[in-house]
């Protein structure tokens, strides 16, 4: 089963960026430990960019291979008409992940474009969402009669 974790702008920050809201941890370390912890049971990527199109282009190029994408779509969530056509074009069922609690904070971050066509949402619960996504499709591959074990 091949996941790709797609994450949008300012999020190569991770670690540095706002830690009382981000925490501490670089997002290549959090890599690096779901690659343990899933490394031999799933085919496992991660491509992160600031800039919309590039986002757009991979979701494109993955959204008719992968059996699912991880989009952490940072502020673009908020604004992007363009990243939610992409979403919406594409096969891969997606599955949308915001690190912080976004009902909690400013109104301008609570709204996405991208959730109506994403499979589901996971917001609030830190790094702990991306791991959460993969597992819901582990399970989904499971209950389809799939044979993964982690
Ligand atoms: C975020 C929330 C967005 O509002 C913000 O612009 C981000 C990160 C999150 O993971 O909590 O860059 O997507």
């Amino acid at each position: 089963m091949k996941i790709i974790i797609i994450n949008g702008p300012n999020l190569n920050l991770l670690g540095k960026r706002e830690p009382s809201i981000y925490g501490n941890q670089s997002f290549e370390q959090f890599f690096e430990s779901l690659q343990k912890q899933f490394g031999s049971a799933i085919e496992l990527s991660y491509f992160q960019s600031n800039s919309e199109g590039a986002i757009i282009d991979k979701i494109h190029e993955v959204g008719f291979s992968h059996d699912g994408i991880i989009l952490n779509g940072g502020a673009y969530s908020h604004t992007s008409i363009a990243i939610a056509d992409a979403i919406a074009a594409v096969e891969t069922p997606v599955v949308e992940v915001h690190i912080s609690n976004v009902y909690a904070r400013e109104t301008f971050r609570q709204h996405s474009y991208f959730s109506a066509s994403c499979k589901g949402v996971i917001v609030g619960l830190g790094l702990q969402g991306y791991t959460l996504a993969i597992l819901s499709f582990i399970l989904g591959h499971r209950a389809q009669g799939g044979n993964i074990q982690v």
